[in-house]
């Protein structure tokens, strides 16, 4: 069934709120602000409908033509390429401070906006279907495969890898690289069997990485060498790494912190306690991927105790600050309990979803911290992703 739409709000999500005309909210996938739309409906609820675009009436003022020539195939990679980048970053802008209104109960200070790194050819890990032995993105909202031979957010270093590569009878791949090192992974999932890959390219089996076997680049960020394994999380990339770092580290100095405990929540490959963690006098760090703990017992000083196990089963300790950065779903009220337990008078809290950062807003603000200060660090241009900075002082 087609129907006229007015968009009037852009969700979380990324997709675009309009009202049907029987009252039902309706969420329309690469919808700008203000678009006036002809939309065909997908998916029906008794409370809100999912509908796709037939045909733009009217572009909102923040629509724009792709840079993808993908986007138009009905690649789901990147949610706003038809967005401008001002129209992007307003409507990050909103989500967080809707978010922290409606979900927080709070309100917010001013919400920073920092420009992240390149709008393109920044993302130094991408995750691929196979298609026919070719990398492909999944079409928005399906299972279907778009197949890329030149995909506009990932760095350079991929890009004979998109055009060239052999990605055999995989079905998914993650290719990683060192932008600042040159090195270069393609992890294969669930094998890597008869791929074909440029000399250079460290090639690694996804069921051998997990049983241990060694596959790594390195990376350099805010002047520290990573290793970083296939298995392990590291940021979007090198800038963005160390733009976060700057974010945490002008904080902390802007308070009286104290130097002697950090405790680094969900500390990946160690990239806070690595960095800010070397004005402490003790840091310890809390983190489940086994990968992510070998990579940061070889990254990081002796003064770090590297807990190798979930946030929600360790036994808080007293700390002067605690820097938690959790993966999508937040910290939920495990996390802001062992936060609690820290008894931590600073907190930062690195937030790579809207939802969830409101979320957790309420809970620190229940558990005794004040907002005092947000920023968007804006790490995902071209897709609706955001990633947030909160400062968290505990009320006397
Ligand atoms: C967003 S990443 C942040 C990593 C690191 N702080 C950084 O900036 O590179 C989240 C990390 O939390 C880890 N993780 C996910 N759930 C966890 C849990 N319940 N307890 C401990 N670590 C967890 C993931 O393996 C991942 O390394």
């Amino acid at each position: 069934m087609s129907t006229r739409v007015n968009i009037y709000d852009l969700a979380v999500g990324g997709e675009g709120v309009g009202r049907l005309a029987d009252g039902r909210v309706v969420f329309v996938a690469g919808a700008a602000l203000n678009d006036e739309l002809v939309v065909s409906i997908t998916e029906e609820k008794s409370r809100y409908a999912r509908a796709e675009i037939v045909e733009v009436l009217v572009a909102g003022e923040g629509r724009h033509e792709p840079p993808c020539q993908y986007v138009k195939a009905g690649c789901g990679g990147c949610d706003w390429q038809h967005l401008t980048q001002e129209a992007q970053i307003d409507a990050k802008l909103s989500a967080v401070e809707d978010s922290l209104i409606k979900l927080g109960s709070l309100e917010p200070p001013e919400i920073g906006y920092v420009v992240g790194p390149e709008s393109l050819k920044y993302r130094t890990t991408v995750r691929v279907g196979i298609h026919d032995g070719r990398p492909a993105y999944r079409a928005s909202r399906s299972n279907a495969l778009i197949q890329v031979d030149n995909c506009r957010v990932s760095h350079p270093l991929m890009d004979d890898i998109f055009a060239d590569g052999f990605f055999g009878a995989a079905n998914e791949a993650t290719i990683r690289v060192g932008a600042r090192t040159g090195d270069r992974l393609v992890m294969g999932h669930p094998n890597a069997n008869d791929f074909e890959m440029p000399a250079d390219v460290l090639v690694v089996d996804k069921k051998k990485a997990r049983r241990g076997a060694q596959a790594h680049i390195v990376e350099e960020a805010a002047g520290v060498e990573w290793r970083v394994s296939a298995n392990s999380f590291f940021q979007s990339s090198p800038e963005g790494a160390e733009m976060l770092v700057g974010l945490a580290a002008e904080w902390l100095t802007k308070h009286d912190s104290g130097e002697h405990v950090l405790v680094d929540l969900y500390s990946g490959v160690g990239l806070f306690s690595g960095t800010v963690g070397d004005w402490f006098d003790k840091v310890t760090a809390v983190e489940s991927s086994a990968s992510a703990v070998s990579d940061a017992l070889h990254n990081l000083g002796s003064h770090v105790a590297i807990h190798h196990m979930q946030v929600e089963k360790w036994i808080p300790e007293l700390a002067d600050v605690v820097i938690a950065d959790p993966p999508r779903a937040g910290l939920r009220s495990e996390g802001v309990e062992i936060i609690r337990g820290t008894q931590a008078p600073h907190v930062i809290l690195v937030s790579c979803d809207a939802g969830a950062l409101g979320r957790d807003a309420a809970l620190l603000s229940g558990a005794g911290y004040d907002l005092d200060q947000v920023d968007i660090l804006d790490m995902f241009p071209q897709t609706s992703h955001v990633e947030v900075v909160s400062g968290w002082v505990r009320r006397n």
